[in-house]
C-alpha cells in the first residue's frame, strides 16, 4: 500500500475516532498525444499516473456529506436532501458530482472523509477530473452501486460541464476511470472505445512543469471549444472527428484564417495519435517522438495554446540527452509539458532540462518520472 494511502486513513482515524471503511485512490493524467480532439470527438492517448486523489471515508446515517481536505485545509458539509449553492473552490467538484448523480435517479447515502493529493494542481495534470472520479466511486462504494468506470466517467464529465462550467471533453475522466498500468489508452472520443497500448521497453514518461498556470484558462478552453464547433458546422459536420484533411483544404475558403488553423490542427492531430498508436506498437520510437513534436508545433501555431515557458522547456527537453520527443500536454496556457526518454539515460535528461530551463525562465521546473498506473480503484483498508 502507497505511503498516501496509509496517510490518509491515519488522518481519518484521528479525525473521526475509528478506521474507515473504504479508501479510493483516482489517478491524475498526462496525455502523450492528442490534444484539444476529445470535445471534436477525436482520439487521445493518455496515461493514468501514480499521483492521485485519495479519499478515506465510511458512511453516516444521515444524509450529510463532510469531507475534510487535508491539502487545502477546508472541511465541505452538504446536506444531500437541499438544493446546493454554487461557489467557487474545490467543493464544486463534489457539488457537481452529487447533483449528476441525484438526477440520475441515485439514491445517495451520505458519508464522512478525509482527502488528500499529490498530484499538482492547475499544471495540466487533471487534478481536478481525479477528485471527482474519486468523489463519485466514494458515493458509489455507500450507495452500493455497481461500479461501472466509462458510466461514471460521462457522469462527472457532466457535473464539469454543467456545475463548474467548463465545456471539457471526456479524456480526463476517462483515463482517470480506466486507465491501465504500464499502458497508455487509445480512446477513440466519439464512440468511447478503448485500446490499451503498452509503453515500449526501454523508456521513461517524465513531466516537466513549468510551475507557470494561467488565469482566464476556462474561457479560454471554452473558446476554444466554440470555435471547433463553428468550423465543423460551417463544413457541414456536426463535429471536427467527420471532416477529413482533404475536405478541410477543399473547403478552405468558407473558413476565417483563425478558424481554418483551428480545425487544421484538430483534424492532423487525429491523424497523429494513430500514427503513434503505431509507432508504439512496433517499437519506432523515433517515429513516435517526431509526432510529439509535431503536435507541439501544431499546439503552439495553430490552436495557440502553449505559452513561452512551455515552449522554452520543450526546447530544453528536445535538446538535452536521451530526449526521443516532447510537447505540452493538457489544456495548456501553461503548466506541464511531456517528453519520452531513453530509461538510462533519466537522469542526465533530468540534470539538463532543469539547468537550461533555470538558465532561459529564471524559474525552478519540477520534473517528474512517471510509471502507468491503473484507474480508480477501492483499496482494501488496513486491518
Ligand atoms: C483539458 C480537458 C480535456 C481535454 C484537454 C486538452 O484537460 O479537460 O477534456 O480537452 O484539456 O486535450
Amino acid at each position: 500500500m502507497s505511503k498516501m494511502a496509509i496517510q490518509v486513513q491515519l488522518a481519518f482515524e484521528e479525525r473521526f475516532g475509528s478506521a474507515p471503511e473504504h479508501v479510493i485512490r483516482a489517478p491524475g493524467r498526462v496525455n502523450l498525444i492528442g490534444e484539444h480532439t476529445d470535445y471534436s470527438g477525436g482520439f487521445v492517448l493518455p496515461v493514468a499516473l501514480e499521483h492521485a486523489v485519495w479519499i478515506a471515508l465510511r458512511p453516516r446515517p444521515d444524509q450529510r456529506v463532510v469531507l475534510h481536505s487535508l491539502d487545502f485545509a477546508e472541511t465541505a458539509e452538504l446536506d444531500l436532501s437541499e438544493p446546493q449553492k454554487q461557489e467557487k473552490g474545490w467543493q464544486e467538484y463534489l457539488k457537481g458530482i452529487t447533483k449528476v448523480l441525484q438526477e440520475a435517479g441515485w439514491k445517495l447515502t451520505g458519508w464522512e472523509g478525509v482527502m488528500m493529493g499529490d498530484i499538482p494542481q492547475g499544471a495540466g495534470l487533471s487534478s481536478s477530473a481525479a477528485l471527482e472520479m474519486a468523489c463519485l466511486r466514494a458515493f458509489a462504494e455507500v450507495s452500493g452501486k455497481s461500479w461501472q468506470p466509462k458510466i461514471a466517467a460521462k457522469m462527472a464529465q457532466q457535473a464539469e460541464t454543467e456545475w463548474v462550467g467548463i465545456s471539457c471533453g471526456i479524456m480526463d475522466q476517462l483515463i482517470s476511470a480506466c486507465g491501465v498500468a504500464g499502458h497508455a489508452l487509445f480512446i477513440d472520443c466519439r464512440n468511447l472505445e478503448m485500446k490499451p497500448v503498452k509503453l515500449p521497453e526501454g523508456i521513461r514518461i517524465m513531466i516537466l512543469d513549468t510551475m507557470t498556470r494561467r488565469g482566464l484558462v476556462d474561457s479560454l478552453y471554452n473558446e476554444r471549444h466554440s470555435q471547433c464547433l463553428q468550423a465543423a458546422e460551417i463544413l457541414g459536420k456536426s463535429i471536427l472527428r467527420e471532416v477529413s484533411l482533404t475536405e478541410l483544404q477543399a473547403q478552405s475558403s468558407k473558413l476565417s484564417p483563425l478558424l481554418y488553423r483551428r480545425a487544421g490542427h484538430v483534424i492532423s492531430e487525429n491523424q497523429r495519435v494513430k500514427h503513434a498508436v503505431g509507432a508504439m506498437r512496433s517499437n519506432d520510437l523515433k517515429l513516435l517522438g517526431q509526432l510529439m513534436q509535431q503536435s507541439h508545433a501544431s499546439l503552439r501555431d495553430n490552436f495557440e495554446v502553449s505559452n513561452l515557458a512551455l515552449n522554452t522547456i520543450v526546447e530544453c527537453a528536445l535538446s538535452a540527452p536521451g530526449c526521443l520527443g516532447a510537447r505540452m500536454t493538457g489544456a495548456g496556457f501553461g503548466g506541464c509539458a511531456v517528453a519520452i526518454v531513453k530509461t538510462e539515460l533519466e537522469m542526465k535528461f533530468h540534470n539538463s532540462v532543469k539547468d537550461c530551463y533555470r538558465k532561459k525562465s529564471s524559474l525552478n521546473p519540477k520534473i517528474i518520472s512517471c510509471n502507468p498506473a491503473n484507474g480508480v480503484t477501492r483499496l482494501a483498508p488496513l486491518a
